[in-house]
């Protein structure tokens, strides 16, 4: 049996919350990878909607859910959602939830940076989610983050605070922004660890463990390639990997253990934020697929923007991000619609491209070049077997699996868990 990772094959939003919380139910283990609460991850389960940003999509089903040390962990806004999935009857304690302790802390100073940041740069920000997500992977690699670990050592907080405030205060001052007293941080760090530090341990040694006793590992990561630092869009992008390979270094896992990977991708296509967007629509199917799809950020409340299914972009999404099956979703969004498009390749100063370029002054400039194909008037929110769904439909899927050459493994037709099409098993792979 192979373990799965499930990773956004676009922009994020792909549905990769519901996908996670459905094959929980055959999993032993849940293990975020990377991210923070920038993530927004929506799970529909009969009369109760749950919104989880760092809470690993398993503990809505009571499956065992590992925070890794690829993410950035905010201690305020992690104790909050355990109070709000509490309240709506998920009891989550250290025998449901573990926590990398070598993972790196958001504290309020990244977050105030992040929006400071923004602010500075006008018309050309990267319409972050302002949680300070950059600012801490940014402390990470230059090796002044505090770490789970490091809750449990006062003194060490102490210095580190020092160290982390020198640089961040100059950042401040320099962006007209009111720099942090110690204390500001020191003091609420001081009172937060005892809530964190009986979910600390070091994850890798009970994935191992696992390993070894055969037990199903299911990998659970956020956002979406096309926003992965070295992959996607940059600068709009976020500030860690999110393809396949993150999903080892993010858990301390060798690369080995991670097998299936599933690249869950939106029927169309979303983005949040600025940046490039070949196949956006700002005609009214654009409005009438964001009105369709809900299409409002979980974390910021933002519109997304709405385009047509861009099968150039999640082709090399595929191929850079390890992909071997798709959980297509949001197919019951397209319902009604006369007509599809589905970008086949690229037009650039007369040239035919079949990748998105690197450079961004190259990606703002690409044209699509769409294949049309007859939309269907029927239902299919809702289906749950292939047979439920108009032949218009199914010859949709089949021509988006052909365009990025790999098989849709998995089928979803509304927000609801279990309106869900097993094509086949990824856990039998
Ligand atoms: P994630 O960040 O990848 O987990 O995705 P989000 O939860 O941010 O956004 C996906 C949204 O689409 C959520 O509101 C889901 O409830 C919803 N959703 C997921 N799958 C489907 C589907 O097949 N059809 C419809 N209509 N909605 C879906
Ligand atoms: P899930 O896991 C969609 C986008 C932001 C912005 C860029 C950088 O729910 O799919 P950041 O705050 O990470 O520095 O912002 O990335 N972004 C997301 N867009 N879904 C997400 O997560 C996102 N997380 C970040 O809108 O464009
Ligand atoms: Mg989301």
């Amino acid at each position: 049996m192979a373990n799965v990772a499930v990773i956004g094959a676009q922009w994020g939003d792909e549905g990769k919350g519901k996908v996670v919380d459905w094959l929980a139910s055959r999993a032993d283990m849940v293990v975020r990878f990377q991210g923070g609460h920038n993530a927004g991850h929506t799970l529909v389960v009969g009369d109760r909607t749950f919104k989880l940003s760092l809470l690993p999509a398993g503990v809505v089903r009571g499956t065992l859910s590992i925070i890794g040390n690829g993410v950035v962990i905010d201690p305020w806004a992690l104790l909050k959602e355990i109070g709000i999935v509490g309240e709506q009857g998920v009891k989550i304690t250290p025998d449901v939830l573990r926590i990398a302790e070598n993972a790196a802390l958001i504290l309020p100073v990244h977050q105030r940076v992040d929006r400071a940041r923004e602010e500075a740069r006008g018309a050309r920000k990267i319409g972050t989610t302002g949680r300070g997500i950059g600012p801490a992977y940014e402390d990470k690699v230059a090796r002044r983050a505090i770490r789970v670990c490091d809750l449990a050592h006062p003194e060490v907080l102490d210095a580190k605070l020092d160290e982390l405030l020198l640089h961040h205060n100059a950042l401040l001052r320099g962006l007209g922004a009111e720099p942090f007293a110690k204390a500001e941080i020191l003091d609420p760090l001081l009172e937060v660890a005892p809530r964190i530090l009986p979910f600390a341990e070091a994850v890798w040694e009970r994935l191992d463990a696992a390993r070894r006793g055969g037990k199903r590992i299911l990998f659970e990561g956020a956002q979406g390639i096309m926003l992965d630092v070295d992959h996607g869009t940059y600068p709009f992008v976020t500030s860690s990997n999110c393809v396949a390979g993150m999903a080892a270094v993010g858990s301390g896992v060798g690369p080995s253990a991670v097998g299936t990977v599933l690249g869950i991708c939106k029927a169309y296509t979303t983005r949040v934020g600025s940046g490039p967007f070949p196949t956006e629509l700002t005609d009214a199917i654009g409005e009438r697929i964001g009105d369709r799809g809900r299409e409002f950020g979980t974390v910021t409340g933002r519109r997304r923007r709405c385009g047509w299914f861009d099968a150039v972009m999640v082709r090399q999404a595929i191929k850079v991000g390890g992909i071997t099956g798709i959980a297509l979703t949001k197919l019951d969004v397209l319902d009604g619609l006369a007509e599809l498009r589905v970008c086949t390749g690229y037009m650039l100063d007369g040239q035919e491209l079949h990748r998105l370029p690197a450079s961004p002054s190259l990606q703002a400039r690409v044209s699509p070049i769409y294949e049309t194909m007859p939309g269907w008037s029927e239902t299919t929110s809702g289906a749950r077997t292939w047979a439920a769904l108009p032949a218009a439909a199914i010859k949709y899927v089949r021509r988006i699996e052909e365009l990025i050459e790999c098989p849709v493994t998995l089928l979803s037709t509304s927000p609801e868990r279990d309106d869900t099409i097993m094509v086949r098993d990824p856990f039998a792979d």
